[in-house]
């Protein structure tokens, strides 16, 4: 395998290990860069945070108004909901309901409102609604009653005052559209066996419950729900929770399935979930309590898909149950894959929604990363069953810690159902650094908002991103990891046993922390935990720690990918932070090599002499430093150079030692990096140096794998070796090392040959697909449309929609995005993914920013204000700017769509200013660099047989 001779030289170098010297010390470190406000501010008005939305009509009565008052608190609804899944003679589906909700007067009150949006309401008298006292009658009649559009709400106003403590019936019948928007009470379609099948589902998070009966919809306004469903004989009805009854009636003639369900317990109606549908389950029950099932469209489940999934859900439910210490908190746990989803997944509580693909495995089909997908959203998902649903935060403006603390613990569940597949490293690489790349903009925000900044369900949707999942994953794992992972499942236990059912916000979870803190006697902190995390959840950024190894100072500052940016959001606390900072020296005082031992959320830089005798460590003994450290090294280099901290030449000197490195995490970080880089110089003269230098990094990578892999035939055992080894291929074939490409357009052409059988392993599929489609002409692409048309396996679909957009044929690509929005062809769940896909490919990347253009108008009618997926289309299609008139031109459309507006975008386009003015200016300054280096390394190749001088 031609490595014995450096694994050799490793093993010689391990013995000089790194000693960790310091224990963990928080420290008030101090400000050397005190950023002013006023500097450069011309250039900069853009940058200012989102302002509040201006069109809104200035106006103090209560309707107008987005927050409902305290004035009413629900405690129960009974809602009867009957979908059609056949078109009407109107030419549309639509469901029909009956809703009653029981709700106490809080205080003195003569207005009703509550939320309803897109519902055709039945008159009661003239009324919308009929009031009714609970026990007795004596409810004030109802003197006026309409619907206020742009709140969402019923407003009913009262002849008289509702009473104090008393309570009521309100109820209301209506007809809704069952439309294919995924929003609320929608349809889904697929096929199966040549025929077109309906099912009628739900997503109600996070303001959608509206649009399917009339309800209190905040999530602090919990309340029991009585949901009755009335569907298709041959139909099944799933629900929250298990069924009570069910009976054949005949309704209007029609004959009919009336599935009765157990009551709710007390409960958000964000998490209201209802289906139905003519899927199957596959089910376990075992000696626990609690019944497990997985459904799925009934091929998916014949085919055993379902299995991998039944298989983890079990020993995480179980995990979480001790991690908790509170059993799962209800009868049954259903997990059902969708056709159209249009987030990942759902964790309505007791039935867990699924995109087709993070839930169904298929093993001829599925590659592992598949698997290691399933399993991590199947385990965060089933971590919101306790924090999120039976302890709800307030208001979404919190909505970081529910969504940051899933996506922190998802890893530990993952852990547990696959401990030999060291998924929890992971976290660096898919939220650490995933949230430092937004997190280093002056647009970015902070964690937590005051709740009086989110308002509106288009603000509240763009909460949904990567600061509150990934830096809220980060922020928690450096937390538990400082108060030690006992001490923060302590305070996590008695905080989820004071709020069960019930709501809290971010700092009732503080006070239990700090209280396990106070208990637990050996456990110090220099602050208290409000003073620390108020420091890393209410400002936004991060600090960069630099240690002069010199000196032994340690100082911070608050890292800005655009050095000069000025940040006009100001910060009570002058952007300092409290970092919990552990080192590791080695070697003579005299030539001390200093190592931060890093996981928290923050990037450390060093002075010049211990940069380099980092660089050196690695390329002559890099096994000594941990795996993960390595990969953080890289990416801190790399993104200190970006805001021109550290000499760019320095960065890309860390990659160096690549050919000695054949572990994945490192790897993975290297190649964003490198990526990013690709995507810089793609379409300038640095590029083909830069493609010589890669090449010759990834070769011996490369070799290692083909001969671990038999030449290509067997796929490695370890889970991350197998990651690896999609690397090695796909960055070798993309650097055009030799013998690569004849691989893949190899068992392309093979299977082009023989469609019935696919010889590609599908751990290597993505990779083969996209490198033989990209070589290849119109013959390939319309195979690969055609494979992509009839796989039923959803992970397969994914990977050759994915590599359709990798041809470099102009007309190709440009149908291909006619296609995009045509849900006759890709499903409106796939649209932005797939143009997102198209943008990514150098010679996409300008047809797609056209056609998005060209069309806004047309999407932000399709997506609405709410989706989630606005944000990353534009981050997509703008990826590549770097030009003064790319900035122009992204400066021109936000002008001209000024009038439409962007939604959930507007944060997205706003860094995509900010990144594209960091490159022009960057670039300007390091490009020459940057090409004398690559050129000076592809003339001058690494003597790989060089003895380190630590040997000698
Ligand atoms: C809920 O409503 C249904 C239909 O109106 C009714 O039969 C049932 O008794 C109600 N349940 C409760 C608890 O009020
Ligand atoms: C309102 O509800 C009450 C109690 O169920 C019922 O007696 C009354 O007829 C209803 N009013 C209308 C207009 O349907
Ligand atoms: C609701 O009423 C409007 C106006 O009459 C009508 O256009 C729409 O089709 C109705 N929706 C449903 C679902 O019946
Ligand atoms: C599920 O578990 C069973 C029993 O351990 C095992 O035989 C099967 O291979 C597993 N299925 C998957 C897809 O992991
Ligand atoms: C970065 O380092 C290189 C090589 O040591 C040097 O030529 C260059 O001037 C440095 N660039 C800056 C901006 O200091
Ligand atoms: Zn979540």
């Amino acid at each position: 395998m031609g490595k014995g001779y450096y694994i050799r030289k490793h093993e010689a170098m391990a013995a000089i290990i790194l000693a960790a010297v310091a224990l963990v010390t928080i420290v008030a470190l101090s400000v050397v860069y005190n950023r002013e406000k006023s500097r450069n501010s011309a250039k900069w008005t853009n940058a200012s945070p989102p302002a509040v939305n201006p069109t809104r009509k200035a106006s103090n009565d209560p309707w107008d108004k987005y927050r409902l008052p305290d004035t009413l608190s629900p405690i129960s609804y009974n809602i009867t909901l009957w979908p059609r899944l056949q078109i009407n003679s109107d030419g549309m589906y639509i469901f029909t309901g009956s809703s009653k909700v029981l709700f106490t007067c809080e205080k003195e009150t003569d207005l009703i409102l509550i939320h309803c949006n897109k519902l055709n309401l039945t008159l009661f008298n003239g009324h919308h609604a009929n009031l009714t006292e609970r026990s007795k009658p004596g409810a004030p009649r109802i003197r006026n009653s309409w619907l206020q559009v742009e709140t969402q709400y019923l407003v009913i106003q009262l002849e008289g005052s509702l009473t104090p403590g008393k309570s009521y019936w309100l109820h209301t019948e209506f007809t809704g559209e069952l439309a294919d928007d995924l929003e609320g009470f929608y349809r889904s379609e697929y096929m199966e066996d040549g025929q077109k099948k309906i099912i009628a589902i739900t997503q109600m998070q996070a303001t959608y419950a509206r649009k399917a009966f009339p309800c209190f919809d905040e999530p602090g306004m919990k309340a029991t729900f009585q949901i009755t469903l009335i569907h298709d004989r041959g139909t099944t009805a799933l629900s929250n929770n298990l069924e009570a009854s069910t009976e054949d009636i005949v309704i209007e003639g029609v004959p009919v399935t009336r599935t009765e369900f157990l009551p709710t317990k007390k409960m958000s109606s964000y998490l209201v979930a209802f289906v139905v549908s003519d899927f199957t389950y596959i089910k376990r029950k075992d000696n626990n309590r609690v019944l497990v099932r997985i459904w799925a469209r009934k091929k998916a489940i014949e085919d055993g898909q379902g299995d991998y999934a039944l298989n983890v859900t079990q020993p995480i439910l179980e995990f979480f149950e001790n991690y908790y210490n509170t059993s799962y908190p209800l009868l049954k746990s259903d997990q059902i894959a969708l056709p159209d989803f249009n987030s990942g997944a759902m964790e309505n509580w007791g039935l867990v929604t699924y995109r087709e693909t993070a839930l169904l495995y298929n093993p001829q089909m599925s590659a592992n990363g598949n698997k290691q997908r399933i399993v991590t959203v199947v385990s965060h998902e089933l971590a919101h069953m306790w924090f999120g649903n039976l302890v709800t935060l307030k208001w979404w403006n919190d909505l970081w810690l529910n969504e940051g603390f899933a996506s922190y613990v998802e890893y530990l569940g993952a852990h547990h159902a696959q401990p030999t597949w060291n998924i929890k490293d992971q976290i660096i690489l898919y939220d650490l650094q995933r949230a430092f790349a937004v997190d280093s903009l002056t647009s970015s925000h902070p964690l937590s908002r005051k709740e009086e900044e989110v308002n509106t369900p288009s603000e509240i949707s763009e909460m949904f991103n990567t600061i509150s999942y990934s830096k809220g994953a980060a922020v928690l794992k450096m937390l538990s990891e400082f108060l030690t992972e006992a001490v923060f499942a302590k305070g996590l236990r008695n905080y989820l046993q004071q709020f069960s059912f019930g709501s809290s916000v971010h700092s009732d979870l503080w006070d239990h922390l700090q209280k396990a803190v106070d208990e637990t006697p050996g456990v110090k902190l220099p602050y208290n935990v409000h003073e620390i995390m108020n420091r890393w959840i209410l400002q936004m950024g991060f600090p960069v720690v630099t240690i002069d190894t010199r000196t032994g100072n340690v100082s911070q500052r608050h890292f800005l990918l655009e050095k000069e940016a000025v940040v006009e959001r100001t910060s009570e606390f002058n952007y300092e932070w409290f970092v919990p900072i552990k080192w590791m020296k080695s070697g003579q005082p005299q030539d001390q090599l200093w190592l931060v031992q890093k996981s928290g959320y923050f990037r450390v830089n060093y002075d010049q002499e211990n940069w380099e005798r980092l660089i050196s460590q690695l390329e002559f003994g890099s096994q000594v430093i941990p795996v993960v450290n390595r990969a953080q090294i890289l990416d801190d280099a790399f993104n200190l150079a970006r805001a021109s901290i550290l000499n760019i030449t320095l960065a890309l000197r860390t990659t160096k030692y690549l050919i000695h490195e054949r572990e994945y995490i490192p790897w993975e970080a290297a190649l964003r990096n490198l990526n990013y880089f690709i995507k810089l110089f793609d379409r300038s003269e640095v590029y083909g140096a830069l493609q010589a230098y890669l090449k010759r990094q990834v070769k011996p990578l490369f070799d290692y794998y083909g001969s671990m892999s038999k030449n290509w035939t067997m796929v490695p055992d370890g889970h991350t070796d197998q990651f690896t080894q999609i690397i090695a291929l796909s960055l070798a074939c993309g650097t055009g090392v030799e013998g690569c490409r004849e691989i893949t357009k190899g068992w392309f052409k093979k299977w082009m040959q023989d469609p019935q059988f696919n010889p590609i392993h599908p751990n290597l599929r993505s990779t083969v697909y996209c490198d033989a489609i990209s070589a290849g002409g119109a013959d390939e692409w319309n195979f690969g449309w055609q494979m992509f048309q009839k796989a039923t396996v959803a992970a397969e679909a994914v990977k050759l929609r994915a590599a359709l957009a990798c041809t470099k044929v102009p007309w190709l690509l440009n149908r291909y995005l006619e296609y995009s929005i045509n849900p006759e062809k890709i499903r409106k769940q796939d649209a932005t993914s797939t143009i997102g896909y198209i943008a990514n490919n150098v010679i996409g990347q300008p047809l797609a920013w056209n056609f998005v253009q060209a069309n806004w108008e047309y999407f932000f009618k399709v997506y609405g204000t709410g989706s989630f997926t606005f944000s990353s289309l534009i981050s997509d299609i703008t990826n590549r700017f770097n030009t003064p008139f790319e900035l122009g031109q992204l400066k021109r459309f936000q002008k001209d769509n000024a009038e439409t507006g962007f939604g959930s975008g507007t944060q997205a386009l706003q860094q995509a200013i900010e990144k594209t003015t960091a490159k022009i200016k960057w670039l300007a300054e390091n490009k020459e660099a940057v090409l004398r280096w690559f050129l000076a390394e592809s003339e001058n190749p690494p003597k790989l047989t060089g003895i380190p001088h630590a040997l000698t």
